[in-house]
């Protein structure tokens, strides 16, 4: 089976055989990760640029990863160490890029839609490794690939997302794909930090914590984006906690299997505590993990390969 899409702008329309195959791929990409040289060929000869416009560690480094042990050449770019910095557009870039003959371009960017519009002017594989506020499409991936090993299946899960969900991409992306696989989803957070038009993602949101958690197979925390918060979003960072902080009493409230899950980076003391984000129902450090197996089924079927 090849994907139908050719490239990963968002997880918005993408059709549950695609994930379903994205995530049987990375599956079978774990065998791969165990050996003593985990390596493949399967992408000799493909150029890949990494465009990171913003910060990112996990992203970043993982889809670096994903490339050398696909055998592709991965080639990385910083805003600060190029002729972004003295003011080269974002088309420019691209196409001076591309003229060097590349395959395909992991783009992470700080404006929603850049993904799609590098798609407007080049003929590179697009991977969006997250845009502004719109989709994070790896990261939901990566998430539903975590649960799927945990719990055995997606379907009829209930899970809750709590936290700035006005600002996560991840939200967004989760929303959307968990959906797709027939999970139940909740969004939770402070009024001022729910979407706007919660219509457009398909899913109940909610302020009341105590109703997003009843019945919740998994609970994602996603960080207080307090580099993008406008002035009184909410009164303090002491009733954001105790309003909507998951500790480990209300962690004992839960079902005792419940997964934990943060796509990073962590607040610790504010949207998680540090003894639930170490604790026992911490899933945090194997979504990390398996971000490398996602990345490489992303890039192996993006570039052409199939799995039966
Ligand atoms: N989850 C995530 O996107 O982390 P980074 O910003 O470190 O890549």
């Amino acid at each position: 089976m090849a994907l139908s899409i050719r490239h990963l702008l968002g997880l918005d329309g993408v059709s549950r055989e695609d994930i379903t195959l994205i995530l049987d791929t990375a599956d079978s990409f774990f065998e791969v990760l165990s050996r003593e040289i985990p390596v493949v060929p399967t992408l000799r000869g493909k150029t890949i640029v990494n465009l990171f416009y913003e910060g990112s560690t996990r992203t970043r480094i993982s889809f670096e990863l994903a490339e050398k042990r696909l055998s592709a050449s991965p080639v990385s770019f910083s805003v600060s160490t190029s002729s972004v910095s003295k003011g080269e557009t974002l088309r420019d870039t691209i196409r001076n890029i591309e003229a060097m003959k590349i395959d395909m371009v992991v783009v992470r960017h700080d404006s929603a839609g850049v993904p799609y519009f590098l798609t407007q002017c080049t003929n590179a594989v697009i991977v969006n490794a997250g845009d502004g506020l719109h989709e994070h499409p790896t990261q939901a991936l990566l998430d539903m690939l975590t649960i799927r090993q945990k719990i055995g299946r997606l379907e009829g899960l209930k899970v809750a997302i709590v936290g700035d969900i006005f600002h996560s991409r991840v939200a967004r992306s989760n929303a959307w794909g968990m959906k797709t696989m027939g999970m139940n989803v909740v969004l939770c957070g402070p009024h001022t930090l729910l979407p706007q038009h919660p219509e457009s993602l398909g899913v109940p949101v909610t302020d009341n914590l105590e109703e997003a958690l009843d019945g919740a197979d998994v609970v994602m925390l996603l960080r207080l984006q307090l580099e993008r918060q406008s002035s009184g979003t909410f009164p303090s960072i002491r009733e954001y906690r105790e309003r909507f902080g998951l500790d480990l009493e209300r962690l004992s409230a839960l079902s005792k299997n419940v997964l934990i899950m943060h796509p990073g980076p962590i607040n610790r003391g504010i949207e998680l505590a540090s003894n639930v984000a170490d604790g026992p129902n911490s899933v945090i450090l194997e979504q990390v993990t398996n971000g490398v197996a996602v990345r490489m089924a992303v890039l192996y079927l993006l570039g052409g390969g199939e799995n039966d």
